[in-house]
């Protein structure tokens, strides 16, 4: 009989996870990974890695060779990292990040699966796909190249891509255009004919930090006018429903916040680093726990 005061939740057969980032305090990738590990009872820790720019590769050769079993990468160094993988996969070199990497027999192997949350979670919540869609999309940073390139690639008819910087839309238009049958623009907010695309959008996506905690009054295009056959998806999480959503839901538009792609892309980064199945029930048991994490973060 162990006595209760005795702590026996890592041992020497500990498997380390962890997510490498910075800052990383308010990453929720802890919670997620540790919860699912107790759910299945894996003997698996999942902690946060905060790292320095300039320690970024003696942080990687480290986790190497204490064993990591794998982690996820989170910002700023999505992009930065591989550089010093030994292999990424397709998409994730498509995208140029990677938010995934598995440590297979001491080679560190990168993966993207933001791309693939998106597209799992939208279809959960709408019940409907990407083919034959026209999408409109706010932002042109890591998270709108992985989540683009995977909407172009499930057969959406047309990208507008929507950005400050007119540079990066247009380098994220051509390598969809280049690789997929997805037609695709870039277009400045200034743009007149934004209005138009707008109305005409069948899928409204911001992928801009316009409007997260703790600039929660904020809003991309205060007069957008919605319709009850638009869905409007913001990859924002906390809070739950921003000005966007809340405007888009006033006027019939149906709906979607981040927290959907945010769990799906960790239990997908979960299934690559230990091979492990999530079922359906156990993916609707953490949906229904995490649901409500914004009041807890
Ligand atoms: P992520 O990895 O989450 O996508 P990112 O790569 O920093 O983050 O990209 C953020 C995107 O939001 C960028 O497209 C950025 O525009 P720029 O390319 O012009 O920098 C956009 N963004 C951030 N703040 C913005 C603001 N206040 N107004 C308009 N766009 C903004």
């Amino acid at each position: 009989m162990i006595k209760e005061e005795i702590d026996i939740r890592v041992n020497g057969k500990t498997k380390i996870m962890g997510v490498l980032g910075n800052p990383i305090e308010h990453s929720i990738s802890p919670q997620l990974h540790n919860t699912i590990s107790k759910l299945i009872g894996k003997n698996i820790i999942y902690v946060p890695f905060m790292c320095s720019s300039e320690n970024l590769e003696t942080a990687i050769k480290g986790l190497k060779a204490l064993n990591c079993y794998g982690f996820n990468v989170t910002i700023p160094y999505k992009e930065k990292i591989i550089n010093y993988l030994d292999e990424c996969s397709d998409e994730a070199m498509l995208i140029g990040a990677v938010n995934t990497v598995v440590n297979r027999n001491g080679r560190l192997i990168g993966y993207n699966t933001d791309g693939d949350g998106y597209a799992a979670s939208f279809e959960d919540a709408t019940k409907t796909s990407f083919l034959g869609k026209d999408i409109l999309v706010f932002g042109a940073g890591g998270a709108s190249r992985a989540t683009t390139l995977k909407a172009a690639t499930k057969g959406a008819k047309t990208i507008t891509i929507v950005n400050r910087t007119e540079k990066k839309s247009d380098e994220i238009a051509k390598l969809i255009n280049n690789n997929t049958s997805c037609k695709a623009f870039s277009l400045n907010y200034s743009d007149t004919k934004l209005n138009t695309l707008l109305r005409k959008s069948d899928i409204i996506v911001n992928t801009t930090p316009i409007g997260m905690y703790p600039n929660v009054d904020e809003s991309i295009n205060k007069d957008i006018v919605f319709s009850d056959n638009q869905i409007v998806y913001d990859l924002i999480y906390n809070p739950t429903e921003t000005l966007l959503l809340k405007r888009a839901s006033e006027q019939g538009a149906k709906i979607l916040n981040g927290l959907g792609m945010l769990i799906y892309q960790a239990v997908l980064a979960y299934e690559i680093i230990t091979g492990v199945k999530i079922s359906e029930e156990l993916f609707s048991t953490i949906r229904t726990l995490f649901l409500d994490i914004n009041k807890h973060i």
